[in-house]
């Protein structure tokens, strides 16, 4: 069955949690990685355990698709997952069992039976978990992470948020009474579509209420359908305010760290009056000001960060903490670079951010990540790299005493603002095109069982078009460019794969290799930009 789709076979089961019957949608999240984690708690002042070392649980773990990601490319890490669920800790057994992977082990177990020799973690995890269960559960939850978490541990909880969940609950009420007469999943799912287009279509002329259906309508026809069914027709489905949450992991000896992904906690699209008060607020309490800011944004949902009270993060702003991490960023110039080694204002892009400036050891930097992107580069290399640029293109270096900070507090604001990627661990896609490419082992097995594939730089795709499967299912480190190019046409022959030109169907054998081979050293490429390829 694809994730995301209800079976009526899986509907049919009859079992102990909604999860055995419908499973949830699987995929990684790269926000729970410990390389996001420790890079975050290093920017804050902690020293979170090394990745390739992280001893990590995760909570509601699910099929454990998110940690078996992890543990695959973390040889010497330790990994735990734990679920209430039968089946989805089955099929993730299975998935351990066929990569051979000998450090990760997944236990069903309902939280609330966690014994307390559990052991100690550096990184907590409990994504979509929180909102979704009853209180018991939730306090359960933090107390274990008070109780688990290593001394400068990081633990990781999601969880749906006030203001924003006022608007998701105008619409639950009327869906609760509606789908009352409804009992399979399947069924529910297409009744709670159908009643919020009706309700968003419902006058002519739509009023204020018309639209606020219909824009409830437009965020669940996002959602698939399991994952409908698991979130918004849940039956717990408590939303917090940010305050509440964090005095509820207080009561545990648990503190606020920062948001995981931590370009929710800038302040943007303000007013001048706007940005003004959010940064009064900065100097007295960052809890009051994170709440503020939730308010200002109709915040709806958190992924919030938490380490113990003994530990002070700090958030002052420190040029040095970039020197032991790894940046990557597909930067690039706006205008050609032209002269740019002196100290000239320079736009440089990402997406649509635009960013100036004037430091020509952060403009070779920028021009450097653009060049080797996506592949992670250590800070003192980058360092060293730049500022050879700088020489080479006439301009004067400013000594490590002046480029090291001014690279390092450039990376870090650039950080906060999603202008720059920071990592506490580089990673190990490769991104050159080996004579005999090799695909992550865990993509070429998902593969196997539908087009979800979860890459080495931890990010959830879908391969939908046949041929791609095909490429990066035979890309197991045994064939060369001569011996793909074989096996491809010989599975497009077969039926087994299908290859388009110009939107017709391409069959003859003869335009069938000449199309393959055209195209396999650009689609080599792109496999090794989504970070599948491991060697
Ligand atoms: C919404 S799913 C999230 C799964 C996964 N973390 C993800 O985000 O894709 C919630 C998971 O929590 C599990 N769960 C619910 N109550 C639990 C409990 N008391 N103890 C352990 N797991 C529980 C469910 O079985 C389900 O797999």
């Amino acid at each position: 069955m694809q994730p995301g789709s209800l079976s009526h076979d899986a509907l049919s089961q009859s079992s102990a949690s909604p999860y055995d019957a419908v499973p949830y949608p699987s995929g990684v999240f790269a926000q729970t990685h410990p390389d996001r984690l420790g890079t975050i708690g290093r920017l804050f002042g902690l020293r979170p355990a090394p990745v390739e070392r992280a001893r990590v649980v995760e909570f509601g773990c699910g099929d454990a698709t998110n940690l078996i990601a992890m543990a695959i490319t973390l040889p010497q890490g330790r990994f735990y997952g734990v679920d209430l669920a039968a089946a989805p800790i089955r099929r993730g057994r299975q998935m351990i069992q066929a990569l051979g992977l000998g450090n990760i082990r997944l236990e069903q177990m309902d939280l609330l039976q966690a014994p307390e020799d559990l052991g100690e973690f550096d990184y907590i995890i409990a994504h979509g978990l929180y909102s979704w269960v009853p209180e018991p559960v939730r306090e359960k939850l933090l107390a274990l992470c008070g109780a688990h978490l290593s001394e400068q541990g990081i633990a990781y909880i999601s969880y749906n948020a006030y203001p924003g969940n006022h608007l998701r609950e105008l619409t639950r009420g009327m869906l609760q009474y509606h789908l009352q007469q409804f009992s399979e999943p399947q069924e529910q799912v297409r009744q709670a579509r159908t009643l919020m287009k009706f309700l968003s279509e419902a006058k002519p002329k739509p009023n204020q209420w018309q639209q606020l259906m219909a824009h409830e309508f437009e965020r669940i026809q996002q959602y698939p359908d399991a994952g409908l069914f698991h979130d918004d027709l849940s039956p717990t489905n408590q939303p917090f305010y940010f305050h509440e949450f964090i005095r509820a992991a207080e009561r545990h000896g648990l503190r606020f760290l920062a948001e995981a992904d931590i370009t929710d906690m800038q302040v943007a699209g303000l007013t001048e009056e706007a940005t003004g008060v959010m940064r009064k607020l900065e100097q007295c309490n960052l809890v009051a000001r994170e709440q503020y800011l939730d308010f200002v944004c109709g915040r709806a949902f958190r992924q919030t960060l938490l380490c113990h009270q003994e530990r002070a993060p700090n958030a002052e702003l420190a040029p040095e903490r970039a020197e032991d991490l790894f940046a990557a960023a597909d930067t690039r110039p706006v205008s050609p670079a032209g002269d740019w080694a002196r100290g000239k204002s320079q736009d440089f892009q990402r997406g649509k951010a635009i960013v100036a400036t004037s430091t020509p050891v952060v403009k070779a930097a920028l021009m450097i990540l653009g060049e080797i992107w996506p592949s992670r580069i250590g800070f003192p290399e980058l360092l060293v790299r730049s500022q050879e640029r700088v020489v080479t293109a006439g301009g004067q270096p400013e000594g490590l005493g002046g480029d090291g900070p001014a690279l390092g507090e450039f990376l870090v604001r650039s950080y906060l603002i999603g202008f720059v990627d920071l990592h506490a661990w580089p990673s190990c896609f490769v991104t050159g095109i080996s004579e005999r490419p090799l695909a992550s082992a865990l993509v070429r097995r998902q593969l196997e069982n539908g087009p979800v594939a979860c890459s080495v730089r931890h990010q959830t795709l879908r391969i939908e078009d046949s041929l791609g499967r095909a490429l990066l299912k035979l890309l197991d480190g045994t064939r060369d460019q001569n011996a793909l190019i074989d096996a491809l046409t010989a599975e497009v022959l077969s039926g087994a794969a299908e290859l388009f030109k110009d939107g017709q169907p391409v069959t003859h054998p003869d335009q069938v290799r000449t199309s393959i081979s055209a195209g396999l050293e650009s689609n080599l490429r792109r496999t090794a930009e989504l970070g599948l390829l491991v060697g």
